[in-house]
């Protein structure tokens, strides 16, 4: 019997919860699914996510960012060796909430992907739902774009949209958005991986 083919490899970074690296994972495990997820990594030692990736037997590591204070170079150098060790071919952020700089930008341009809870080029950075529901928008959503230079600003890869419903809070909005960032950012990823 000839073995599968390798999938190519994704690695996530993450700083929170992870609800979007579990749907990462999840996915990632249909047969038909043409990445696997070979790391979890996070700056932050408390991100709920960390025992979420153990728990789907996905190797999790802490790579804390304040150590170094304000070389974030020196971070990002120990994460893109932690990356490279891993085999990783492709980074997704998931809810990691660190600037990057040229230094990782550049080592992983057009093979590192971001999921941000707006529809790009509306609202990029913190505070989206809100931001929304006081400009009075109809929709809002999410997208999941290439990572480049600027914060939340290269190319869009997918977009999944929501209606903004009367009565909606920032929190109403933002878990109605979440449920879409599980279903767009993994399709999102496989296309992206399968060219
Ligand atoms: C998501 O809303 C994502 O769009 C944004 O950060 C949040 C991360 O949430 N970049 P989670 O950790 O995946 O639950």
């Amino acid at each position: 019997m000839t073995k599968p083919a390798a999938k190519p490899r994704v690695a996530i970074l993450i700083s929170g919860d992870g609800s979007n690296m579990v749907a990462l994972i999840e996915a990632s495990r249909a047969a038909d699914c043409p990445y696997e997820v070979v790391l979890v990594l996070s700056n932050n030692p408390d991100a709920g996510g960390l025992a979420k990736a153990a728990a789907l037997g996905v190797p999790a590591l802490v790579l804390d960012h304040r150590p170094h204070g304000k070389d974030r170079q020196a971070h990002e150098r120990l994460i893109d060796a932690a990356l490279r060790e891993a085999g990783a071919e492709y980074v997704a952020l998931a809810g990691y909430m660190r600037v990057l700089t040229p230094l990782l930008v550049e080592a992983w341009a057009g093979r590192m992907l971001n999921i941000h809870p707006a529809l790009l080029p509306k609202y990029p950075g913190l505070n989206t739902h809100q931001r929304a529901l006081d400009a009075g928008d109809a929709e809002a959503g999410c997208t999941v774009h290439l990572v480049t230079a600027g914060v939340d600003e290269g190319p869009i890869l997918g977009q999944a949209r929501v209606a903004v419903l009367p009565g909606d809070t920032a929190a109403t909005l933002a878990a109605r958005v979440k449920a879409e960032e599980h279903r767009l950012y993994p399709a999102a990823l496989a296309r992206l991986v399968a060219g």
